[in-house]
This record gives C-alpha cells, structure tokens and sequence, in this order.
C-alpha cells in the first residue's frame, strides 16, 4: 500500500521503535499519523496526534476505534520485556502481564480496528514481533511465550483478514537500541533501522520482515537439531 497518503495508527509512539515509526511515517508523507501512548503529554514530538491508548485497556481501545475511523495502517508495536525466571514466585503474575500486553493487547487492537481497516480500503496491520517468537531466552520466558503467542495470531489474522484485503505483516527484529535492551550488551540494530524494513515491506506488500542479520540466521536455523533455545 502506499505510504504517501496514508493514516497511521503506531501503539506505544511516545518512546522507543513507535517513535522512529511515526517519524519516518511523517517523512514518507503519511497523511495522518495517529501516536498511541499511555500517557499522550509523554508524545513530546511534532507532526502527530498524540492519543491515550493503553492496549490492556479494553475502554481505551474501544474508544480509539470509535474515535479514529479514518486509519489504513495500524502498527501494533506497543510492548514490554519483563524479566523473570519461571521458578520465580511472581512467575504466574509476570507471565499474565506479559501475555496481557503482547498477545491479548494485540489481539485487542487488531480486532477492533479491523472493520475499520476494512472499510478503508483492507490498508495493512503491522505486528511487531521478535526473534524470541521462536526461541526461548530464559530469563525472558515469559516475554517469548507472549511474543510466539503474538506469532501465531499474526498468522491466523493474515489468513482471517485476507478476504478483506488487509495486508498482515510480521516483523522479526533481534535486540534492538531502545529502552527496552538498555541493560542488554551485545550488538543491537538501530530502530531507524527496524522501522525502514516496516515500512519498506508495508509499501512493497511483503507479509514478513526479518529486520536484521540475527533474525535472518535465527530464521534459517530454526530446522536444526533442537538446542537449548528451541
Ligand atoms: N528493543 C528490543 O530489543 C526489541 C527486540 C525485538 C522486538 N521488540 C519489540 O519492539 C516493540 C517496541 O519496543 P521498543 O524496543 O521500542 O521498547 P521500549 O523502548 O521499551 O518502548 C515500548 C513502548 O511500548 C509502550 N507500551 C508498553 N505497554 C503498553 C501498553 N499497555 N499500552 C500502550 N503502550 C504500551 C511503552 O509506553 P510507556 O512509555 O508508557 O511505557 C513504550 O512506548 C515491542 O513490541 C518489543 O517487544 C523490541
């Protein structure tokens, strides 16, 4: 689809890959570039309009949905890395967050607006994913089971959204330089560079994006004798 002309939802806009998102949103002339946050004062950059959308918020989304009838792109790409062993004895707690924001938030998102995607023209849903959709990293067990779990609705709402003609794409990305591997040292690609492969896939109609070289190797791995991460 076209980016030039567009009107973009990006969740979690105020910080981190959402921002970039948004900004190289604006800079390949999107029409409108609708910034979901949790707290909408913390979208503190121009050129978009800032909007409360909390994800695990059932009234917040419903009423994002009533409110923003003119969307052809969603990017769902609001997250979080909570880190915790399983032995731990918040597990089950941090588990239930977990799956609350990154399968359930999605799901929440992308089944509201997809009448609306619908109603525009089929446009295209955007999940962002992660290479631990299918590996697991122990200390982040509960943030792989989310993001598999997001995987497989991805490729369920592709199959569910294709008679509407929306474009479902899946976006695999390795560590990446926000926030949210802060306190990770290994290599980590650029989110400028994450949101480019989105929006270049968006644009050229590709249903998944592996942004980066350790998504690539991981993906072609994944027939190998089972290891400790499979
Ligand atoms: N960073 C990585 O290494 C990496 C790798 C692969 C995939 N990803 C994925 O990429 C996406 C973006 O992550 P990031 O790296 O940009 O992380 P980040 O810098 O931590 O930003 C996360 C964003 O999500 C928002 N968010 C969290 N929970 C939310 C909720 N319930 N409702 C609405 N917004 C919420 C945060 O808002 P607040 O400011 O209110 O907290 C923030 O804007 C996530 O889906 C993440 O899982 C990240």
């Amino acid at each position: 689809m076209n980016i030039e002309g567009s009107v973009a939802l990006v969740t979690g806009a105020n910080r981190g890959l959402g921002k970039v998102l948004a900004e190289q949103l604006k800079a390949k002339g999107a029409k409108k570039i609708y910034a979901g946050a949790r707290d909408p004062a913390k979208v503190a950059y121009a050129g978009v309009e800032p909007v409360k959308l909390n994800i695990t918020s059932a009234a917040d989304v419903s009423a994002t949905a009533k409110a923003l009838g003119d969307v052809n792109l969603v990017i769902n790409n609001a997250g979080i890395a909570p880190f915790s062993s399983l032995a731990a004895d918040a597990s089950l707690e941090v588990a239930r967050t977990a799956m609350e924001t990154n399968y359930f938030g999605t799901l929440r998102v992308a089944n509201a607006f997809a009448p609306i995607l619908a109603k525009n023209g089929g446009g295209a849903l955007v999940n962002m994913l992660s290479v631990l959709s299918w590996i697991t990293y122990p200390s982040l067990a509960a943030y792989c089971a989310s993001k598999s779990a997001a995987w497989a609705l991805t490729n369920a709402l592709r199959h569910e959204l294709k008679e509407q003609g929306t474009l479902v794409i899946g976006v695999h990305a390795g560590l990446i330089d926000t926030d949210m591997a802060a306190g990770v040292e290994a290599p980590k690609v650029s989110p400028e560079q994450v949101a480019a492969a989105i929006l270049e896939a968006v644009a050229s109609g590709r249903e998944e994006v592996l942004s980066d070289e350790p998504s690539r190797q991981i993906k072609a791995a994944l027939s190998a004798q089972p290891g400790p991460y499979l």
